[in-house]
């Protein structure tokens, strides 16, 4: 069948993301907006393990809106040398505005801890229900999709690669639609680099085998997270991370019986070791994804405009719901009197 993605679909498309990289440099090279302090917030409840510190509902004195507050230690972001990385999340998060990504409210720091303040998504995690539901629908795993299509062609055009596609930095919001979160492995790129960084089963073979990378890793990623939400499990796995790196070099998967043709095709799309094969960083670019036969019913403009019904929707009963959430140890934030790495944060 015929797709309804026409070439002047696109070619509209591209006119309203060449506005939008536009806005996006904007925000990127204007001074940061007024600061707040941690005295701002009340801190309800931790409800995110992050890899540097942890995650907060917190609630504004003064609006009293919800927000979620990720809290950055400073400290372990010198040992691990990731400075530049958080410094570019906070540049790259308040410069961004799509529809299926995380914006940010606000961002200090204090003596001990960088804070991120990003709108509360009650829904909680992609993972949280892949854990729950063990696999999702096709019909519910196209929809998340064509989402994160947009969301990473968008990203693209505005020259920033994610580098961390994953269940549980994919947000479900209250209204079904969703938002990546976790800017803190992305990187403005003008053709290749180089860092090793993400998660393990979401590697691409050409980071795997450092030989320089670029845009096509996010579209890999895609293409394990189209496995894993159909399927329960990413396709390849071993406890072992070099056996695990071999399998992704060797590319051998199964996808499931009742997975559909059209979602095997596109796997193997997305699944080329070769990047310049790959789905999406070819010449066509993400006309070839949109147009894929998978994406047949999918109508990009509605799910753009959110006028697509959406196939699950979380429960949450009230602004500041946490029931999405598991249940973790909820920590103090301790104090000091002197400021730690001054020097080393002075840009964020
Ligand atoms: N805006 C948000 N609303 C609700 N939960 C969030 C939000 N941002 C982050 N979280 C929760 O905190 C977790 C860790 O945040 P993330 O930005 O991914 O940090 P890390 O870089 O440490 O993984 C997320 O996986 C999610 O569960
Ligand atoms: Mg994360």
């Amino acid at each position: 069948m015929k797709s309804k993605y026409t070439t002047q679909c696109h070619e509209e498309h591209i006119l309203y993301l060449e506005l939008q990289k536009e806005e996006f440099l904007k925000k990127f090279h204007e001074p940061p907006d007024l600061e707040k302090s941690p005295d701002n917030y009340d801190r309800i409840k931790a409800i995110g393990n992050g890899a540097y510190g942890e995650v907060f509902l917190v609630r504004d004195k003064c609006t009293l809106e919800y927000h979620a507050m990720k809290v950055v230690d400073k400290t372990i972001v010198v040992e691990r040398k990731h400075v530049k990385h958080l410094v570019l999340e906070k540049e790259i998060l308040r410069s961004v505005q799509f529809p299926f990504i995380v914006s940010l409210n606000a961002a200090f720091k204090d003596n001990l801890y960088l804070y991120f303040i990003l709108p509360y998504i009650p829904g909680g995690e992609m993972f949280t229900y892949l854990q729950k539901y063990g696999s999702f629908e096709e019909s519910l795993a196209q929809f998340y999709t064509s989402q994160m299509v947009l969301a990473l062609e968008y990203l693209h055009f505005c020259n920033i690669i994610h580098r961390d596609i994953k269940p549980e930095n994919i947000l479900i919001d209250t209204t079904g639609y969703i938002k990546l979160c976790d800017f803190g492995f992305c990187k403005i790129i003008k053709k290749k680099t180089w860092t090793l960084c993400g998660t393990p089963e979401y590697l691409a073979p050409e980071i795997i085998m450092s030989r320089g990378y670029n845009y096509a890793v996010d579209w890999w990623a895609l293409g394990i997270l189209v496995f894993e939400m159909i399927a329960g499990h990413p396709p390849f796995y071993a406890a072992d991370p070099s056996k695990l790196y071999e399998k992704v070099l060797d590319c051998n998967y199964k996808c499931p019986k009742n997975m559909t043709q059209d979602c095997k095709n596109l796997l193997r799309g997305f699944l080329q070791v070769d990047p310049t094969k790959r789905l999406g960083s070819q010449k066509n670019g993400t006309f070839a994804i949109k147009s894929n036969a998978w994406f047949y019913e999918i109508d990009w403009s509605s799910v753009l405009n959110q006028r697509v019904v959406p196939p699950f929707v979380p429960t949450a009963h009230e602004p500041g719901d946490t029931s999405n959430f598991p249940e973790i140890s909820q920590i103090k934030l301790r104090r000091l009197s002197t400021c730690l790495f001054e020097n080393e944060f002075k840009d964020f």
